[in-house]
């Protein structure tokens, strides 16, 4: 079996180790040389060109992806050449637009903060005035690692964006939220096959640093039985809903008021779910495999009662993440060390660390502690 995964960054890398136990064959078309998911490369290229795309899926099983970013005519012209495309278009389309999910979501009656599209400052200005004079501006399409999210206490902080959206001539709009006042963020990862069967992993703690995520607690501390039922009952939801195949995360906020609020969606395995590489009997890259590939999903069972994973944000200025290994391996045998080969950059995820254990304190602080090495 053949699975082709378009984009090469650290997603697709982490797919490739479930593929090669499984002994399945795992094709990358990665945008450049030299990138995260480097040793499956089979092609390098633009995901935006139909040619080079249709090239790459020639002789694969399924088409999967790294992102969510594949223009939907190029996903439909792979379909038509009777290629399985896992997520389908159809799905996609509804992660690739934060304003289409917002509506799709909306008409399935799911909780979400309040929400608009605006085309201009004088509708933003309506919304703020609302919506207690404060809000969450987001940019529908492109957005990642808080890059696109802007917290706005006026219209006028929106100006530069509403001056990008109509050089770009599509008429489009922008989003706005109410600003959430959470009690924390969690996330919701579910599996499902073409068929419709699906397994869900435990309703995740996920702690962001500047709009990025920095450490993910697995299970969510302290949730009660009616809050991660609630979060399983949305996951679900979207997904049927949706028609999600393959790895679906559901970002969520638990309100200070107790309910649980749609944030976002991703449809491929997620930053949220690396904790189950090495804390739980099966990871979400290798469910994703399975599921994209119309199999029986695995048992998604915490293998210890806490995981804790934490990102490395960053790294090692000048070094590479592998140059701190000798002092990290020493001080924490116990810590499972992942590097993406990426090069430092401020800010960027660069590798991840996951702690598991019986104590959620101990996990936490070793798995801190960990990460720490690499910054
Ligand atoms: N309506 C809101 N109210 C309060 N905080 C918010 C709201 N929307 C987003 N945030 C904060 O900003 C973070 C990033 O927002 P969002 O997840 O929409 O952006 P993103 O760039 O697509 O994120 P990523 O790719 O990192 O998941 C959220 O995790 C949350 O901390
Ligand atoms: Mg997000």
């Amino acid at each position: 079996m053949k699975v082709g995964v378009i984009g090469g960054g650290q997603l697709a890398r982490m797919m490739v180790p479930p593929a090669i136990a499984l002994g399945l064959e795992i094709r990358v078309l990665a945008e450049a040389e030299h990138s995260s998911a480097a040793i499956a490369a089979t092609a390098v290229g633009d995901y935006r060109d139909l040619d080079t795309v249709l090239a790459f899926a020639e002789d694969v099983d399924v088409i999967t992806f790294d992102h969510e970013h594949v223009p939907e005519p190029v996903l439909r012209a792979l379909i038509e050449r009777g290629v399985p495309v896992h997520p389908g278009p159809d799905a996609l389309r509804y992660a690739q637009d934060k304003l289409l999910m917002r509506a799709r979501l909306t008409e399935l009656g799911l909780p979400a903060p309040a929400w608009a599209a605006v085309h201009d400052t004088a509708e933003l200005a309506d919304f703020l005035a609302a919506n207690g004079g404060r809000g969450v501006l987001k940019t529908p399409r492109g957005g990642y690692d808080g890059k696109g999210v802007r917290v706005i206490s006026s219209a006028a902080e929106a100006e530069d964006w509403f001056a990008a959206l109509a050089e770009d001539g599509r008429g489009g709009a922008l989003l706005v939220e109410e600003l959430v006042e959470f009690r924390r963020e969690l996330a919701a990862l579910v599996a499902r096959r073409p068929s419709g069967a699906s397994v869900a992993w435990p309703t995740v703690e996920t702690i962001q640093r500047g709009g990025v995520c920095a450490e993910v607690l697995a299970p969510a501390p302290d949730l009660s039985d009616e809050a991660d039922a609630e979060a399983r009952r949305i996951a679900a939801r979207v997904a049927d809903g949706l028609g999600v195949t393959g790895v679906l995360a559901v970002e969520l906020f638990e309100h200070v008021d107790g309910r649980i609020l749609v944030n976002e969606l991703a449809m491929r395995p997620h930053n949220s779910g690396h904790w189950s590489i090495d804390g739980a009997v099966t990871s979400q890259f290798e469910q994703h495999l399975r599921a994209v590939l119309d199999l029986p999903l695995g048992d998604s069972s915490p293998i210890a009662p806490w995981s804790v994973m934490a990102n490395v944000l960053g790294g090692p200025a000048g070094e590479a993440f592998t140059d701190r290994y000798a002092e990290a391996m020493a001080a924490h045998p116990d810590v499972k060390l992942h590097g993406y080969d990426k090069t430092s950059r401020p800010g960027r995820k660069v590798g991840h660390v996951t702690a598991i254990g019986a104590s959620l304190d101990d996990v936490r602080s070793r798995a801190r502690a960990a990460a720490d090495l690499f910054g």
